[in-house]
């Protein structure tokens, strides 16, 4: 099975319809429209504001897109993994879920955890079964509801995040399509430099964990900010490296959106022009999962067979990788 990639052969995504703006957040919080869109480059981000929904429903919503749209019978897909930190609940899965809402019956389905890496991980693992010739379909989802862990009171990390879900459909390709080359890497050793420290076996649910908020994402930003501009800027570069990829190689650079001058830096490292970055940060923010396939969904009508694009992400664990993947059809349908 040597020459099979997992090919990416669609996509699909979900967004909230509440937006909540900058403007918005300085009636919440000791901050302002300059300092957010100066120092991370977002304007706005959506929200799942409905309490009885939760991750699955993005994520549902988003591979029922992608159903829709390549006229995919849900029982032919072999394996669902769903990349999030803010699963529905602890257990079962959130794919577990998802399987049952599309109507995956076929499927087996589980979670991976890694933060904003997750989507890239999840790629990487549904790519093995791809290539090992074990499945045919794999549907990899990121998706996160960032709002239901975001402490509205913390003006450093609430201007941040946002909702979303996005996925790809992963199939065999033997014409040279497809995923090419991968690198992960983790290093535990700053873990508490993001993190969310409640409800787990180290501090389980009680009253006190509720009065020192740890059921609430906690980041120290500027300890990971320098740990991100090195990790997405030298894996990015890496995997170009390995592969003899120059910048105008690449079509287009795939980043996680936590920040614009993260990205800006991960471009000039692949000597990559900014015209050539999928960013939609100022409408999104940081949807953690869900940012890459967002991007791949926003862009798809402009991608063409045979389009070199290196997907990178960085986030927390520490978690991070890249990966080059050669897109296996024209977007715009034709
Ligand atoms: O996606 C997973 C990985 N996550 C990331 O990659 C995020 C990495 N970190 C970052 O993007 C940046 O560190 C932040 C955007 C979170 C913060 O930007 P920064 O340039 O590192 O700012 P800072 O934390 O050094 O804070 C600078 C100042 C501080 O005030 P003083 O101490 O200089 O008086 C903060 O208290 O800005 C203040 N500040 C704010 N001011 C207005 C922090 N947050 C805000 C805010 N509005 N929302």
């Amino acid at each position: 099975m040597d020459n099979v990639r997992a090919a990416i052969t669609a996509v699909g995504h979900y967004l909230p319809e509440d937006i909540l703006t900058n403007a918005d957040l300085e009636k919440m919080v000791d901050t302002s429209d300059e300092w957010i869109l100066s120092r991370t480059g977002i304007r706005e981000r959506r929200i799942l504001k409905d309490p009885t929904k939760a991750t699955s429903f993005m994520a549902t919503n988003a591979a029922l897109e992608l159903i829709q749209k390549r006229g995919l019978n849900p029982e032919e897909i072999d394996l669902i993994i769903v990349a999030t930190v803010t699963p529905d609940m602890f257990f079962p899965a959130t794919g577990c879920i998802v399987a049952a809402q599309i109507g995956a019956t076929n499927a087996w389905a589980y979670d991976i955890s890694a933060a904003c890496s997750g989507f890239l991980f999840a790629l990487s693992t549904g790519a093995r079964f791809i290539e090992s010739g074990k499945h045919k379909k794999v549907l990899v989802i990121g998706a996160d509801k960032m709002s239901s862990i975001v402490d509205y009171t913390d003006r450093t990390t609430c201007v941040l995040f946002g909702d979303g879900a996005g996925c790809v459909l992963l199939e065999a390709d033997s014409e040279g399509y497809g995923i090419q080359d991968s690198i992960e890497h983790s290093d535990g050793s700053m873990w508490d430099a993001l993190c969310m420290l409640g409800g787990g076996s180290l501090h389980p649910p009680s009253p006190i964990t509720l009065e020192k908020r740890l059921h609430h994402l906690h980041q120290e930003g500027p300890p990971v900010f320098k740990a991100a501009v090195k990790g997405m800027a030298d894996v990015a570069a890496d995997v170009m490296e390995r592969n003899n990829l120059t910048g105008d190689d690449v079509r287009f650079l795939v980043p996680h959106q936590a920040n614009l001058r993260i990205i800006d830096a991960t471009a000039r490292r692949m000597g990559v022009t900014m015209d050539k970055v999928m960013l939609n940060i100022e409408r999104y923010g940081n949807t953690t999962a869900g940012t890459i396939p967002l991007c791949l969904a926003d862009w798809e009508s402009k991608l063409r067979k045979g389009d070199n694009l290196v997907l990178a992400a960085f986030g927390g664990g520490f978690t991070w990788g890249a990966s080059w993947v050669k897109w296996a059809y024209d977007g715009d349908g034709n």
